[in-house]
């Protein structure tokens, strides 16, 4: 198909997408006006998955470049170029302010700030990140800025092993210190890490995220190194502990002067019980607090969740009373990612296994649903389960005296035939909103929705094989050419035009015409 039959069969399908919103009887309807007019709506990408120029300006390797490079991550692709959001920047920003986006979420590599993890800040990093945020404040654009996801330094793993050392407390303080003092005063949220669950978990149990520490049951082929019964609980904890002094230096140091607020980020998944019986129930409130509970039970009452302490035992580290207080409260808002949901089952049969690590100690065993049939392990693609985030929503505001929440990523990844008239994503984020809607509704306190993602970009799980970007990036094309999905236009719309938006079964009957 030319360009231009692309671009005209495009706008047929938008006109009639537009139709369906305006006259569509079925579903439910929702507008931006029902949501508060503070309410944000965004989306986001991060450093290593969407700014490529890893050896630019003085920028020097994050534990994801060495990850990659070796060779072990998923589909053997990379972040070197990605979508160039480097030199792309001014482009991106334009098309966010076109598009009527009112917040951005991005994050700031630590590494080409500070290329040996302290000491000298690189002066070119810090024009980058000035520009980008001068660009984006310009607009209006609020900013969301996490300060971690997932590319650590290279040299701080290699001098004492990163997360796993304490020294890392006072690495990041100091980094932490540099981002705030330089661009703080013109963003309106900090995230200090992005899904800290995950990176736990897939960096040091399973091994399949940077930097790929495993031991027994998943080593020793995939990892040269690890203990998955031990370091994800002390990774996780060292992030706690350093979330909590990051927390208190903003507080004390900058947030009068900036007004801006902190929070942390936690990856989210519903479950549901397998079955009726009491054991898959109570499997499934253990699932959540292995996976929630880990980081939220810490900052909402000061100490893990009790079932983590008894099934983890002497593995899992403690706080001390004074960790304890500085951990409880250290945050302004929860920042939450979620797209799907799962179903859990009793195993307690693991507690047979002789050496257990994070994902055997929660003695259940997850199972993606898809299309109604049960698939051992998680979905590979992505289950539509707006229900899901409501109930996630509904658990936090009952379970965790109902904080404010902020949905940081939700969206929807098509394979590599994704296509411009992505009428999926389309109904997969107009349910989740709609959900997010029912959930404010029912009291919880959610003050922004962001999708994942603003462009196309390396996926850690699936490189560039799934793409979730309101906009397409063509990465067979040297100049990562930018084209709107039909999502951008149906974002943009809901966004500046008010239009109607029609839930559930609208959009989806929707499809039959295209
Ligand atoms: C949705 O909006 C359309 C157009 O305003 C209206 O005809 C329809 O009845 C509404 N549907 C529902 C379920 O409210
Ligand atoms: C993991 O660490 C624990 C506690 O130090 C130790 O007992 C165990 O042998 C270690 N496992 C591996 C695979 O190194
Ligand atoms: C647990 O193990 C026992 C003995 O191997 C087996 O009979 C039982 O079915 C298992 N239970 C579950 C829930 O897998
Ligand atoms: C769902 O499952 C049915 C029966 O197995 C199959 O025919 C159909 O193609 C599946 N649909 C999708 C979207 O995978």
């Amino acid at each position: 198909m030319g360009a231009s039959s692309l671009r005209q069969s495009l706008l047929l399908r938008l006109a009639l997408l537009l139709f369906l919103a305006e006259h569509g009887v079925l579903g439910r309807n929702y507008s931006r006006d029902d949501f508060p007019s503070d309410f944000v709506f965004g989306a986001g990408t991060s450093a290593y998955q969407y700014e490529g120029a890893v050896d630019e300006d003085g920028r020097k390797a994050s534990i994801w470049d060495t990850f990659t490079h070796e060779g072990r991550a998923p589909h053997k692709s990379n972040g070197d170029v990605a979508s160039d959001g480097y030199h792309k920047y001014k482009e991106d920003v334009k098309l966010m302010s076109d598009m009527g986006l009112e917040a951005y979420k991005f994050s700031i590599s630590w590494s080409r700030l500070l290329p040996d993890g302290r000491g000298v800040i690189n002066s070119k990093g810090l024009n980058y990140y000035n520009n980008v945020v001068n660009e984006i404040f310009n607009q209006g654009i609020k900013l969301h800025v996490t300060l971690y996801h997932g590319d650590l330094p290279q040299v701080l793993q290699d001098e004492y092993g990163g997360w796993l050392n304490k020294r890392i407390v006072d690495d990041f303080k100091e980094y932490a210190n540099v981002c705030f003092r330089e661009f703080g005063d013109r963003v309106s949220q900090w995230i200090t890490f992005a899904e800290p669950n995950i990176m736990a978990m897939a960096g040091y149990d399973r091994g399949f995220f940077a930097p790929g520490r495993c031991s027994y049951p998943f080593g020793p082929n995939r990892c040269a190194a690890g203990n998955s019964t031990t370091e994800p609980y002390i990774v996780a904890h060292n992030v706690l502990l350093t979330h909590a002094r990051v927390v208190e230096l903003y507080r004390n140091t900058y947030q009068d002067n900036q007004g801006g607020q902190i929070g942390m980020n936690i990856y989210s998944m519903w479950y549901y019980p397998l079955t009726s019986s009491l054991l898959d129930f109570v499997a499934t409130k253990r699932a959540l607090d292995f996976l929630i509970g880990w980081y939220l039970h810490p900052l909402i009452f000061g100490d893990y969740p009790e079932i983590m302490k008894k099934n983890a035992g002497g593995r899992l580290p403690s706080f001390t009373q004074e960790q304890l207080e500085l951990v409880k409260g250290s945050f302004d808002f929860i920042s939450l990612n979620h797209y799907t949901s799962s179903f859990v089952s009793d195993n307690s049969n693991n507690s047979q296994l002789s050496q257990r690590d994070y994902i055997a100690d929660k003695f259940v065993e997850i199972r993606g649903l898809r299309n109604g049939t049960e698939t051992k392990g998680l979905p590979t693609k992505l289950l539509t389960d707006p229900l899901g985030l409501l109930r996630m929503l509904e658990h936090i505001k009952e379970n965790y005296e109902n904080p404010s929440v902020y949905i940081e990523e939700n969206g929807y990844g098509l394979g590599a035939a994704d296509i411009l008239a992505d009428t999926d994503r389309i109904n997969y984020l107009s349910v989740y909103i709609g959900s997010v809607l029912d959930a404010m509704r029912n009291g919880v306190k959610v003050k922004g929705y962001f999708v994942w993602s603003f462009v196309d970009l390396f996926e850690v799980l699936s490189g560039y094989n799934s793409c979730f970007g309101l906009y397409r990036v063509d990465f067979d094309d040297e100049e990562r050419t930018r084209s709107p999905k039909l999502s951008a236009y149906w974002y943009s719309n809901f966004l500046k035009k008010n239009i109607e938006v029609i839930d559930f079964e609208g959009i989806a009957a929707g499809e039959k015409f295209f």
